[in-house]
């Protein structure tokens, strides 16, 4: 790890990952941030794993080649798909937020039986249930492709999206019960998930407790980041986050500042190729 501020590279398909980054601000006040958003090559969640690590692998190397000391994986279907491939691409310490969610539901859930949502590629992969089963969970999986459109379209408390979510948590709640299951957790395993939490809470609660992986992730970066020599420079707040794109950046700045939840100033245009 280089001297000087602590440099932290966010990386995720899009602008998802803002969920993230926006978790991270506050927790670690003395960091540097860069941020990738691969928006040429979004949606990662329907492709093939093929195509994943390989763009993954393209946007994490640019961040190296930035200066990140530490990498955080922010999209799921990254993580799901190309986390061995991205350690094995690097010396620094890179974190997915597949393990961090696992790990908040480990901590959380009684009944060790939890319910998992995120894109096709993440669960068809199975990274959840795997992740879930070390730590003495059993996970039941459900992808729900429609949900990352309706949030880019700004269809947070539209009525539609509230129907959506209804209609597929139903659905996985009557295959819970089928397979004889007594869910306690719902982990939201995708970043785009976040901005629909209060849909979801009030669709399983009480029985059920939500978890976000990018507050889970944002938690154990912190934790693992604790007392870094590197982290010991100015507060000053501004100034300390770089946004990177590889489509438009006025589309980058509109979007990314919903999910960032406060305006995004400057988003530097980059070339990673097809
Ligand atoms: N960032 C992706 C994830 O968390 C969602 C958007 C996409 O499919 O690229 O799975």
């Amino acid at each position: 790890v280089s001297a000087g501020r602590l440099k932290i590279g966010v990386f995720d398909s899009g602008f998802g990952g803002l969920t993230v980054l926006r978790a991270l601000l506050p927790l670690l006040p003395e960091a540097e941030f860069l941020y990738l958003g691969d928006t040429a090559r979004l949606p990662y969640g329907s492709k093939s794993r093929a195509t994943i690590v390989r763009y993954a692998l393209s946007s994490t190397r640019f961040l190296l080649d930035q200066g990140a000391d530490f990498l955080v994986i922010a999209c799921n279907t990254a993580t799901a798909l190309a986390l061995e491939e991205i350690r094995g691409a690097t010396t620094v310490p890179v974190l997915g937020v597949i393990e961090t969610g696992a790990n908040e539901a480990a901590s959380w859930s009684k009944t060790r039986e939890i319910l998992v949502i995120g894109t096709d590629a993440t669960i068809a992969s199975h990274a959840y249930a795997a992740a879930c089963r070390e730590r003495g969970l059993r996970a039941l999986e459900k992808a729900c492709p429609l949900l990352v459109p309706l949030v880019e379209e700004g269809w947070v408390d539209h009525p539609v999206t509230v129907e959506v979510i209804r209609i597929y948590l139903t659905e996985l709640l009557e295959q819970a019960q089928e397979a004889e299951l007594d869910p306690d957790t719902l982990v939201l395993g995708c970043t785009h998930y976040p901005l629909l939490r209060p849909i979801m809470e009030a669709a399983v609660a009480p029985a059920i407790r939500v978890i976000d992986s990018a507050q889970a992730t944002a938690s154990q970066a912190a934790q693992l980041l604790a007392g870094h020599r590197g982290l010991t420079g100015d507060r000053n707040t501004s100034g300390r986050c770089r946004f990177f794109a590889t489509d438009s950046v006025s589309k980058f700045r509109r979007l990314g500042a919903r999910f960032l939840g406060g305006a995004i100033n400057e988003v530097e245009l980059v070339d990673l190729g097809g």
